[in-house]
Order: structure tokens, then sequence, then C-alpha cells
């Protein structure tokens, strides 16, 4: 038996298994871990050695000698290397059940909406080899509308628009369920490799994973400042011409510039789930407006040029980046109400 996984309690969890970061929410806790979804590795006589998970394997990312590989296991919200993602797992459920018993926890994990069967059983699986004697799955948006106090078990239309490092989820709810879904691949990261893309072509410059992201979270924004230029920050990189690092200003004129595309790519995925949405469902969202989840809704006037591009009323969750993992989380600690989201055997 896989004796770490015991605890004076039984301990059931939820797990928000995301591309750019893993949380876990104990029941009768809440949200006891939160780190990013990185497995450093090193590498001897091709044989694989965990160095590191989470947070200090993703200081790791970018800045790795040869022998050493910083992997994130999960692309696209789905898993991308199955043994790897097992690894984080493991060690993340480790790292919250420290005590001991002798029972394995029931584990509730949160999966895209558009997850192919083949991807829910790995998921599925990853998590019964990481020892939890119950796996449940929940569709994601359902998590992320419960998490960010939409009361979606009411016979109104909501839509939740969940924008996470690996996809952008645009969901319409009724009844607690899913009355249409819909995934893209445009997310965080999306708007990283646009960012990178950018000052590629337009500086000749080169820049690394935790300057892009201090970028987003400094000055990023959606939307060109009025002003024409916007706020300014500094960054570093390494000129791609003579390879010589250098330091250079960028505005947020520039910033917005880069993320058109993804950004653009957000404002339709909502038009398009509006138009696909039955009338009076529709009607409702209109009146009760769209509510963003995930890391992603923190970009700067996301939540204006949505409005802008939409006409619809926008709002951005408290604690946008725990929705998911809070919605899972209540999933399970009032199971029975709301019994029928969760799936424990396909
Ligand atoms: N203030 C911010 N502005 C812009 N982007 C941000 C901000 N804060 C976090 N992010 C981005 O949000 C993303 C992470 O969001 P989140 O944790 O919701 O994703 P995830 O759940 O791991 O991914 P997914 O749901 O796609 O599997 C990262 O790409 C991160 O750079
Ligand atoms: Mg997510």
């Amino acid at each position: 038996m896989f004796s770490i996984l015991t605890g004076l309690f039984s301990a059931d969890m939820a797990i928000d298994l995301g591309t750019a970061n893993t949380l876990v929410y104990v029941k009768g806790r809440g949200i006891v871990l939160n780190e990013p979804s990185v497995v450093a590795y090193h590498v001897r006589d091709g044989k694989k050695q965990v160095l590191a998970v989470g947070e200090e394997a993703k200081l790791m990312l970018g800045r790795t000698p040869g022998s050493i590989q910083a992997i994130r296991p999960m692309r696209e919200g789905v898993i991308a290397d199955f043994d790897v993602a097992e690894e984080m797992i493991k060690h993340f459920i480790r790292k919250v059940h420290k005590r001991t018993t002798f029972t394995k926890p029931k584990i509730i994990v949160c999966v895209p909406h558009g997850a192919t069967p083949v991807e829910k059983r790995a998921i599925r699986q990853s998590v019964l080899s990481a020892g939890a004697r119950k796996a449940g799955l929940i569709a994601e948006p359902i998590a992320a509308a419960i998490g960010a106090g939409m009361p979606i078990t009411d016979a109104t239309g909501s839509m939740v628009v969940d924008i996470g490092g690996g996809t952008t989820e645009v969901a319409v709810l009724s009844l607690a369920d899913i009355v249409y879904a819909r995934s893209i691949r445009v997310g965080g990261d999306r708007m990283d490799e646009a960012l990178i893309a950018y000052l590629r072509r337009h500086q000749s410059m080169l820049i690394g994973e935790s300057t892009v992201e201090r970028i987003k979270t400094t000055i990023g924004t959606a939307r060109m400042p009025q002003d024409g230029r916007g706020a300014v920050m500094q960054i570093r990189g390494r000129d791609i011409l003579n390879g010589v690092p250098k330091e250079i200003e960028i505005n947020q004129a520039q910033v917005a510039e880069a993320l058109t595309e993804p950004v653009q790519q957000i404002c339709e995925a909502v038009m398009i789930a509006l138009e696909a949405t039955p009338p009076d469902l529709a009607a409702d969202i209109v009146d009760r407006g769209v509510m963003l989840t995930g890391g992603g809704a923190l970009l700067g006037d996301l939540d204006l040029e949505l409005r802008e591009q939409t006409g619809l009323a926008i709002s951005v969750a408290d604690q946008s980046l725990h929705c998911v993992a809070l919605g899972t989380g209540k999933a399970l600690e009032y199971e029975s109400r709301l019994r029928h989201a969760v799936d424990y055997d396909s």
C-alpha cells in the first residue's frame, strides 16, 4: 500500500490539475497547496530522477544545464507526459497528506469539457496509481462556475469563461449542467508566445519565460492605452543579432499590440457561444453578464475589451486563480447536492 498517502483522517481531496498551476483542496480545510505544474529531472545514464517539483522546479525552467530537464507535464489542459504527470500528482498528494491512517483518500479532479475519453481515463489512472481509493472527474466549467459563486443550480443561463494557461473554456450552464461548452487552445501560454514573437520581430530580442510572465503581470493589457503608450517597464533579454544581453523599455501599447490575436480569439469564442445558446438562456446571459475565471482573467483591461466587443456585462471572479479548485472542493463538500456533476466511472 502507498503508505505516505495515509493520514489520521481520510482527507478527501479535490485537485485542479492545470496547465500552469496545480491546486489541492482538502475536505474541511480548503486550498492547502498551490504550485506550478512543473517537474525537474536529473538525467543520468538515460535514467530520470526527480529533482524538484512545483515552485522549486519552476525556478529551474529555462535555466537548466544539459543534465537537468524541467518539464511541464500538462499541455492545453490535458496530460501531455503521462509519467511526469503521475510523479507530480504523487508528489503533491504526499506533500498534503503527511499523517498516518489506513484510509486512502477519495479524490476529485477537474478535466476540460473537451477532454477525450482516453484523456479522461489517463487522468483517472494517474490519480488512482498515485494512491486514491476512488477517483471522480468534474467538468472544469462547472467547477469554475461553482467556485465563482454563480447560481448554477437555478433554471437560468449563466456564462463562465475560464482563461487558464493552456486553454480558454467558454460554457453556458443551466440547472447545474452544461448547455454549451467550447474550448479553444488560447490562454496564458499563447499570450506568452505572442509577446516573445513580438519582441523578436520588433526588437530583435529574445526573452525568457520568467520575463514574459513579469511583463504580463506588471503592465499586461488587452487594450491600447488612451495616451497611445501607457505604463512602461524595463526588461532584459538577449540580442538576436549579436547574442549579447540587452535591456530595453517596453510599454503597454506594445504589449496590447502583441496580444491582439489571443485577445481577439477569446472575444470571438464568447460571441460564438452566445450565438449558439438557445434564445431564452442567451437572454439570461444578456441580463446577468459573463463571469471570467482563471489566471488569464487578470490580464489588465481584458474585461473592458470583452465588454466593448461583445456588449455584455463582464465580471472577473474574486480569487479568479482559485475558482476551479474551490468549485471542485465544493463538489466534494456538498456531494449529495452536486453528485450528478461528478463522474466516478467513465
Ligand atoms: N495578472 C495576470 N495577467 C495576465 N495573466 C496572468 C496574470 N496572472 C496569472 N496569469 C496567467 O494565468 C495563467 C495561469 O492561470 P491558471 O492557473 O488559471 O491556469 P491553469 O488552470 O493552470 O491552466 P488550464 O486551466 O489551461 O489548464 C498563466 O499563463 C499566467 O501567466
Ligand atoms: Mg485551469
